[in-house]
């Protein structure tokens, strides 16, 4: 890895492993203009390739007599109101009410290590593991400083970008739009991929042509959301996993964010990732700075495939703080499929007495464990165990589960309140809620405002004191409603449009301070299955609960789109009951354990109920857990066929670093009369190794196996599957 500048010409070269990145500034004005990014190259100056041509009916700009490049320049940060017609970086409502900003090239700096950006998720290295530039752009009439910050790290084909802007005058100025990353390129045959999703059914793959005008996906939510994804992704047509060009962008925060992508009239490309401008506003005063979250850039020239494993190795290695990235996690029960909110302290210990005979080790109780919570209508902020139904207390419950021999976790929904709850009573004032207006109810709950302190700091007492009252090892903290209705008790008129921004800094805030305080702690973050599945929230909790799906079959679609860009170790993954509860379908019990164990595997069901022969199988799930997980957590991911292409059958495989191992797991989903075994053909195997199957008689040369395949013999039945288990032969 290397940053490059030319003083003479200006021109700044960011190399990765395998990546190029240039930037340069244009001679008369100082425009930043991005010039490449893409496969590694060995020149620096490729200025040539800037689009500096005259334009016919385009706004000139002064000193370029009759230029009209400004909407045809590829800016590296555009600026806004000036003549470049294309979406903007970054927008101002200044003192005089003008919304016009262009900040240009003033200085440079690079320097090995990395700031940490100020209460918010970050990828992090050591200081001789990657290397930073800071870009500052000026803005002379605004007094304006922008400053672009790159990194880049060791042994890695990814780039993290993210700006802070500084008022540098002594007015106050608004912002009223911030993108962390934005890139320019031309228009070639690229498509663009990005999730889309619902509750329990989240981050499905949908790939579309490019059209010319702006094309997005974005949340207003307040959280990165079910229904679309804070990741987006340009690749080239035809593109596989093993071929083709592919630029991503993933956005390190769990707020309402912008994925662009946009076709001008020239055929160039602009590419940007940030928060979402609607509803967004930031005042800064005299030498404040506002800091916007980081975005990860990837770029493969060898597909999908290639993109995925860049990235599972980047948040593994660089965005994954948590004591437990490289450890095993407790495999564990949750009693929510199994109990819902009828549950009591009798209840669950039976549960963990059960599941302690078949290998598992922790037991979490979930919703409904305080004030007088018996539905999801009430309770929501007044954290205190219901003695009614936990019996004897919380801690008297933690400790007969620990004697029995489980770890014990327990389920919050910390940043909640429902209307019938004491705190309601006490502090209606701090529900988010417009004046005069009936704030809308979502499972019939409000959301606090965590932009104000008092309420931040109500909110950790109430699940700190629970975590110290006895000993609690893991956390689910759940977030089961969207922010509407923004209106602020707290934040003057002029600060209002801060407030999800400011919400999303006090969820950050209040994690920081619970893994702070009990560093120890396993914590899964949720929000309704996967609404807040981000970058971000992977800063403060290894692992994050994938979906309320627990369906076999709509787990693959799940997983695969999750798997696209997230470590199969962050999959919160388990094997619940059937008929399942969100489908209705049927599924076998051993197919349910093979889809599971591609995440952090666990069950969600009433172990005493479900039929002897399930149960007769979970201590060989739990083994084969044991057997496989560090694989699994820690190996190369390859997706072999997709279940959601083809509609008949899911393949993939995870390859250990030293290839000496790999697991494949095989689902067919439909099957077909008269339809024969099918040839899978591997990846990510050492050509020169010999490889064993698990119940298979010889070995094979990876090169075999890789090109001319394994053979998956036709099963009974749909929902079938089938793990192989690979290793280097003996001898
Ligand atoms: C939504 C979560 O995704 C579920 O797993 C469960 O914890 C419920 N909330 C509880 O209300």
């Amino acid at each position: 890895m290397n940053i490059l500048f030319d003083d003479e010409k200006k021109i700044f070269k960011i190399d990765t492993e395998h990546t190029s990145y240039v930037i340069a500034v244009t001679d008369e004005e100082g425009f930043l203009g991005h010039v490449y990014y893409g496969t590694k190259i060995s020149d620096m100056d490729v200025n040539y390739l800037l689009r500096t041509e005259e334009n016919p009916f385009v706004p000139s700009k002064n000193n370029r007599d009759r230029s009209s490049f400004l909407d045809t320049f590829p800016m590296e940060y555009p600026g806004n109101g000036v003549g470049d017609y294309r979406e903007s970086a970054i927008a101002v409502k200044d003192g005089n009410g003008h919304s016009a900003v262009m900040p240009l090239y003033r200085s440079y700096n690079i320097t090995p290590g990395k700031a940490k950006i100020p209460g918010l998720p970050a990828a992090f290295a050591k200081e001789g593991e990657c290397l930073s530039l800071e870009i500052v752009l000026y803005d002379e009439v605004l007094s304006l400083e922008v400053t672009l910050v790159y990194t880049i790290y060791a042994g890695s084909d990814v780039m993290t970008r993210s700006t802070k802007v500084t008022n540098r005058s002594k007015q106050e100025i608004t912002l009223t739009k911030v993108m962390s990353a934005s890139i320019d390129m031309d228009a070639e045959d690229y498509e663009m991929l990005s999730l889309h999703g619902s509750w329990a059914r989240e981050r499905q793959i949908e790939q579309r042509p490019i059209g010319y005008g702006k094309q997005s996906v974005g949340s207003t939510r307040g959280e990165s959301s079910h229904q679309e994804h804070p990741f987006v992704a340009l690749v080239s047509k035809g593109a596989t996993q093993e071929s083709g060009r592919v630029y991503g962008m993933h956005f390190v925060y769990s707020g309402n964010f912008l994925a662009q992508v946009e076709k001008n009239q020239f055929d160039s490309l602009r590419m940007m990732m940030g928060i979402h401008p609607q509803d967004f506003a930031w005042k800064l005063g005299e030498n404040e700075t506002f800091y916007a979250p980081e975005a990860v850039l990837v770029y493969s020239d060898q597909g999908l495939g290639a993109m995925t494993r860049n990235l599972h190795d980047f948040y593994r290695n660089h965005m994954i703080r948590s004591p437990y990235k490289n450890k095993k996690r407790p495999i564990l029960i949750n009693n929510w499929e199994a109990t819902y909110f009828d549950f009591d302290t009798e209840k669950l210990i039976a549960i963990a007495k059960e599941a302690k005979k078949c290998g598992i080790e922790m037991l979490v109780m979930d919703d409904g464990w305080f004030g007088h919570r018996n539905d999801d209508n009430t309770s929501l902020g007044d954290w205190q165990v219901n003695e009614n139904k936990i019996k004897g207390g919380l801690k008297h419950l933690v400790d007969e589960v620990n004697r029995i021999g489980l770890a014990f976790g327990i389920w919050f929904e910390p940043e909640m309140i429902s209307p019938d709850s004491n705190l309601y009573q006490k502090h209606s004032d701090w529900a988010i809620a417009l004046p005069n207006r009936t704030p809308c109810r979502s499972r019939n709950q409000y959301v606090l405002d965590l932009s104000r302190k008092e309420v931040r700091d109500y909110v950790y007492e109430a699940v700190a004191s629970v975590l110290r009252s006895a000993n609690i090892a893991y956390v689910k903290w759940d977030m089961n409603r969207q922010l509407t209705d923004l209106g602020s008790n707290f934040l003057d008129a002029d600060h209002q449009g801060e407030l999800m921004h400011r919400y999303v800094l006090g969820v950050y805030e209040l994690q920081e301070r619970l893994i702070t305080e009990f560093p120890e702690l396993l914590l899964e973050n949720c929000s309704g299955g996967g609404a807040r599945f981000d970058p971000g929230m992977l800063y403060y909790s290894p692992q994050i609960w994938c979906s309320d799906d627990t369906d076999a079959i709509e787990r693959l679609k799940i997983q695969e789109g999750t798997a696209l860009i997230y470590p199969l170790s962050t999959m919160g993954a388990h094997v619940s009951d059937c008929p399942n509860h969100t489908v209705g379908r049927v599924t076998p019990f051993e197919t349910r354990g093979n889809v599971a164990l591609a995440g952090t595997f666990g069950y969600e069901l009433d172990i005493t109920k479900i039929p002897e022969e399930d149960r007769n199988m979970i201590p060989k799930q739990t083994a084969m857990y044991h057997k496989y997980n560090d694989l699994v957590r820690e190996g190369d991911y390859y997706r072999i066929a997709s279940y959601s292409s083809n509609h008949e059958y899911d393949c993939y495989e995870v390859v250990s670093k030293d290839k000496k191992e790999a697991l494949v797991t095989f689902v067919q989903v439909l099957n077909r009369p008269n339809c024969h075994s099918r040839r899978i053909r591997l990846q990510g195997l050492d050509e020169k190794v010999r490889y064993q199957i698990e119940g298979i008689e010889g070995s094979f040369y990876g090169d075999t196996l890789m090109h001319a395949g394994v053979k998956i013999p036709n099963m009974w039945g749909d929902f079938q599957s089938v793990l192989l288990h690979l290793k280097e032969a003996e001898n």
